[in-house]
């Protein structure tokens, strides 16, 4: 099925991905590509609309990303958010300089509901700004639309050609009408149904994957998280016994995690899987023995996994596609990113080289992190399973601090597992992005019964984040951490303190390593 389209090209802002999701969220299909994507490949993807991202430069200077002015003659809508507002301005003989003001923050904006990207919005509006140049002259043809005291063309529009211009940041929570402005734009603009909806892109791929395996078989590295289980299932529906799934315990699993796995997908599970377990912990465990660096740690886990699978990939024999997880953001990092390495890659492992496949299939390419969890909904995977916490791929690899033992792993075990406890007991699971214990490599004296020890320090996280690119330390109810503290001191052997991470990310990361 070909959905409608909107395009959004990418002018270095670091909200690109974000106005894609907004756009989806308004059930209208949307993709992210580069500015510098040819007008003819733009023709060719037919659009029903083309939204400019905001960018870090200044129009004006030279080297500065720029699109064709072609691209408005092509008969889509366009709209220009921040820097892509300034562009449209730029490239139609308006001007743009560097305002006496810059403006940064939550802002009250006067905008013209008499403009269809403004219907429905209040006069006065609280919007995102963040910019140091302004559009200090609209191109002939087109009005202004919206105004701050400091910013008298923060919108511009040009009706007849479908041509607008906004100097906020829709996109962001923090303007508050933004997702009906977007939302405007999709279906008063570009005249949008609305036809992406989950039900749908289920069954399309179902279609696809089924002409494109034919009578092939394809194997899947399946971990248990979100992305593997929902392409696993969407597969299986597909393919049915043609895909097998691997999966493979390295050790480094939360508490009980790989029989919880094995309980759903195994052949005890309501799948009806082709499910391969391998427990593969003394491997690894050796394999890490003495390794204190956090990189090679993941390296080794990395690199152990891939060989794991390939020995199991070579006992299957040749296999025609090899499944993979990937999810959108995944593409547009690999694609567009040009962010500083902070962690090594963070999927385990990459591609297996030694296995015999002729093709890849990325059944979620496409899809952002809720709408995969949207897509295993409609698939009938349990809830519980779709809103899972992540959890990182070398597992408690990077929550363990120094070097890997088993008996740490198995401290970091128990005392994850109470503090789990502890949390959904107090009904505060659903409030948090992301929570767990982790080991710190820190021992210290204390006094338990009298007796003086010498334990480990157990560090608790938990944090608040949408995105898991920024977030903020969440503020624990006290009481919860003191049970957990008490209980971890009390039932898990070697620990004798626990400690609780305030920290945000930046600076910190959410992860230990
Ligand atoms: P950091 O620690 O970089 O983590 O702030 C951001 C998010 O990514 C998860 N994470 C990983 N996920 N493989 C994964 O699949 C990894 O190697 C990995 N490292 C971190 C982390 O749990 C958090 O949600």
């Amino acid at each position: 099925m070909e959905s409608e389209k909107i395009i959004v090209l990418d002018f270095g802002g670091q909200y690109n991905q974000l106005i894609a999701r907004r756009v989806r969220e308004c059930n209208v299909y949307c993709e992210v590509h580069p500015y510098s994507m040819p007008l003819e490949a733009i023709k060719e993807m037919n659009p029903k609309g083309i939204i400019f991202t905001g960018g870090p430069n200044s129009v004006y200077k030279e080297d500065s990303p720029r699109c064709s002015k072609e691209i408005f003659n092509m008969g889509i809508p366009v709209l220009g958010i921040c820097y892509g507002a300034q562009l449209i301005a730029y490239l139609l003989d308006g001007k743009v300089e560097t305002a006496p003001v810059s403006e940064y923050g939550k802002t009250e904006v006067e905008v013209d509901t008499r403009s269809r990207l403004y219907e429905g919005v209040s006069p006065k509006t609280i919007c995102w700004m963040s910019h140091t140049d302004y559009i200090a002259q609209a191109p002939e043809g087109f009005r202004t639309t919206s105004r701050t005291p400091v910013c008298p063309i923060a919108g511009m529009e040009n009706e007849e050609r479908g041509i607008y211009g906004i100097q906020a940041h829709p996109e962001v929570m923090h303007t508050v009408e933004g997702a009906r402005m977007l939302s405007n734009f999709v279906y008063n603009i570009c005249g949008c149904s609305g036809d992406w909806k989950m039900d749908a892109f289920v069954e399309s791929s179902i279609q696809s994957i089924r002409e494109k395996v034919g009578n092939g078989r394809a194997l899947l590295a399946l971990s248990g998280g979100v992305d593997s289980s929902v392409a696993g299932v969407l597969m299986a529906r597909a393919i049915g016994e043609q895909l097998t799934c691997v999966f493979v315990d390295h050790g480094l699993l939360r508490k009980n995690e790989g029989d919880e796995v094995e309980a759903v997908f195994g052949p005890e599970g309501p799948y009806n899987l082709n499910f391969i377990r391998v427990n593969a912990q003394e491997r690894f465990y050796k394999k890490l023995a003495g390794e204190t660096d956090p990189e090679q740690k993941r390296k080794i886990i990395g690199e152990e996994f891939i060989r794991v699978f390939e020995e199991e990939a070579k006992k299957i024999g040749a296999v025609d596609f090899f499944v993979q997880g990937t999810i959108y953001p995944d593409v547009i990092e690999s694609g567009l990113g040009k962010s500083a390495v902070i962690k090594s890659h963070h999927n385990v492992g990459g591609l297996p080289e030694h296995v015999d496949f002729k093709e890849i299939i990325e059944p979620l390419r496409m899809l952002f992190k809720d709408e995969v969890r949207r897509a295993g909904l409609e698939l009938g995977i349990p809830e519980k399973l779709v809103y899972r916490q992540p959890f990182p791929g070398p597992g408690l690899g990077v929550r363990i601090i120094g070097e890997i033992t088993p008996e740490k792993v198995r401290i970091v075990q128990n005392a994850d597992a109470i503090y789990r406890e502890e949390i959904d007991r107090a009904g505060i699971a659903k409030d948090l992005g992301q929570y767990f214990a982790a080991l710190t490599n820190m021992r210290s004296v204390g006094c338990m019964g009298d007796v003086r020890t010498y334990d480990y320090a157990v560090a608790l996280r938990a944090v608040l984040t949408s995105d898991f690119m920024t977030a903020e330390a969440a503020k624990l109810p006290w009481d919860v951490l003191g049970k957990a503290s008490s209980r971890i001191v009390n039932e898990v052997k070697g620990v004798n303190r626990v400690l609780y991470d305030c920290t945000g990310k930046p600076p910190a990361t959410i992860e230990f390593e």
